[in-house]
């Protein structure tokens, strides 16, 4: 079972925002909807594009490059159901953010 590894503090992610962090070697982008923490890799299947320096609204995520859209819970592309960016489990712990990537151990991403 992959560990669980803290990615922030709650309260550097309000509501209605996202921001970029690297766990493990992997680039996070960790968004605050409604106060419910979710987290999707943080480089743009399109050209690398900084997912966690986009903007949110609501649960879709807009990158800052080209403007690529994703769903935040799901992964899902905005437009193309070919395109899936891989999501993470994201629990609170007191006052800290962890993050799980369940892809490194089969389980569902
Ligand atoms: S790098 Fe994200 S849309 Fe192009």
């Amino acid at each position: 079972m992959a560990e669980w590894i803290p990615i922030a503090r709650a309260d550097e992610c309000p509501p209605g925002t996202i921001l970029e962090r690297v766990v493990a070697d992997r680039v996070v982008a960790l968004a605050n909807v409604a106060g419910v923490f979710h987290a999707i890799d943080g480089l743009c299947p399109h050209q690398g594009g900084p997912l966690g320096a986009g903007r949110l609204c609501g649960t879709t995520l807009t990158c800052p490059w080209h403007g690529w859209q994703f769903d935040v819970v799901t992964g899902r592309h905005g437009v193309s159901p070919m395109v899936r960016q891989p999501v993470h489990e994201v629990r609170e712990r007191g006052s800290v953010v962890e993050v799980r990537f369940c892809d490194q151990t089969g389980g569902a991403s």
